[in-house]
């Protein structure tokens, strides 16, 4: 009887525990490659993508934006694809998750194979990414996103030609706001993106993704070590509390995922009034330097030592990191890194701490980027202009690999958590 008790007991709890969520969570896997970049690159590819944002941007707040207008390109050293469906039956492509750009497009690696939901828009599409562009046709089409879940008549570039890409993937999926894609489509003012049109067809709640990277230290290619989650958070792959801050107002950073902030390494307070973008399509974490200020902004300075010391130079300084040429990171010491702080973005009174760990390269995948084996670089570089710009700082993957990160469009605001990786020694 006992037994026939407790069975029943056990039955209802599995059952109140495995009742379904309201709506299933819609996850997409994320997959990271890391390329063996040139010496160098990786460095100056982050600094061309911060100014290609920057440009945007500001180009983006004007009303006489020139056509089309330029978008930022998406760096070298690392990328994150998801694996995308389009037509019916669906081909899948490999596309590199960019919260830093709006346009999706396929057709750098593979072929667009048409079926009948294919259908030519008769407009033509081209973008600039800075560095890299593509043009192409503009279709609309099914998109399948997961395990099954469908767009149709989705806006898609299908390039006929692209420059400046590496291999590795089939074109992009912007996640980026709406307005990014002014202009890029001939006759038409704005594209609507993935997640507008998941919004518009309802079939997410809420017009937001979620994205979960983990660190990793490992040259395996494409090691899926990641997901993003359309319309929903996923509890699993976050601790603590979501905190969410409103998108800055400040420009341009008010035109992607920014938000204000401050920044400080250990106790010192190195940036104040800051506003910065989260960027999954950025390698580094990039924070702002006077040391290349032109003289129109500070048009006293004659000698070296006039230099502002901005957040940069102050963390080059509080770290005892040297400049390494050939991969242009700071170089470390092994005792300067035993002494390394945390570093803080505050964020409204809340503090998301890089730890030490956090900071540094991979070592394992130092020969990547011209470095060499046993040397401990620090991933946060310099953005190359100086603090007040509007556009202050990059929160690339070495950040978003330690806190779990929300673009939400519907309530205009930015979430980050902790997560069970934020701390771990892995690099
Ligand atoms: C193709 O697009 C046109 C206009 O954009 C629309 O009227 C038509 O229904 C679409 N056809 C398919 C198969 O989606
Ligand atoms: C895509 O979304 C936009 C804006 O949310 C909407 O105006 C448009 O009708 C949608 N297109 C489709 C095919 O659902
Ligand atoms: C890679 O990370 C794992 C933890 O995820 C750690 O155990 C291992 O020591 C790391 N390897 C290197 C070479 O840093």
């Amino acid at each position: 009887m006992f037994t026939r008790y407790f069975t029943t007991l056990l039955f209802l709890a599995l059952s109140v525990a495995s009742l379904p969520v309201e709506e299933p969570l819609l996850i997409v896997p994320l997959s990271k490659h890391v390329r063996s970049s040139q010496s160098g690159h990786i460095v100056q590819d982050a600094q061309m993508r911060a100014t290609a944002l920057r440009h945007a941007g500001v180009l983006q707040t004007r009303a006489d934006a020139p056509n089309p207008a330029p978008v930022p390109l998406t760096d070298a050293a690392t990328i994150y694809t998801a694996e995308i469906g389009v037509g019916s039956p669906s081909t899948k492509y490999n596309l590199i998750v960019d919260t830093g750009s709006s346009n999706t497009w396929i057709g750098n690696g593979r072929a667009y194979v048409k079926t009948a939901t294919s259908n030519y828009t008769g407009c033509a599409v081209s973008v600039a990414y800075g560095s890299g562009a593509f043009s192409g046709k503009e279709y609309t089409d099914t998109v399948t996103l997961g395990s099954g879940m469908q767009i149709t008549g989705q806006s898609i570039g299908v390039a006929s030609s692209s420059r400046g890409f590496n291999g590795g993937h089939d074109g992009i999926l912007g996640l980026g706001p709406v307005e990014l894609t002014a202009d890029t489509v001939d006759g038409v003012n704005l594209v609507p993106t993935v997640t507008d049109n998941l919004s518009s067809q309802k079939k997410i709640k809420q017009n937001l993704i979620a994205v979960s990277l983990q660190p990793v230290n490992s040259t395996v290619a494409n090691l899926p070590n990641g997901e993003m989650s359309f319309g929903q958070t996923n509890p699993a792959k976050f601790t603590g509390a979501i905190e969410y801050f409103p998108i800055t107002r400040t420009s341009p950073s008010s035109m992607y995922w920014g938000v204000d902030h401050s920044i400080t390494y250990g106790k010192q307070q190195i940036l104040t009034g800051a506003a910065g973008i989260v960027d999954t399509g950025s390698t580094l974490t990039l924070i702002p330097s006077g040391e290349r200020i032109c003289n129109f902004r500070f048009p006293k300075v004659s000698k070296l030592t006039d230099l502002p010391q901005d957040a940069f130079e102050l963390y080059k300084k509080a770290t005892g990191g040297v400049l390494d040429r050939p991969t242009g990171l700071l170089k470390l010491t092994s005792v300067q890194y035993a002494n390394l702080q945390p570093l803080n973005f505050v964020i409204n009174g809340k503090t998301f701490a890089l730890s030490p760990n956090a900071q540094i390269w991979p070592r394992a995948l130092n020969q990547n980027i011209g470095g060499q084996a046993g040397f401990i670089y620090l991933t946060v570089a310099d953005i190359k202009t100086p603090s007040g710009d509007g556009f202050d700082t990059i929160m690339g993957m070495s950040f978003l690999e330690r806190f779990y990160s929300v673009y939400d469009t519907t309530n205009k605001r930015v979430g980050l958590a902790s997560t069970a990786w934020t701390n771990l020694e892995v690099n």
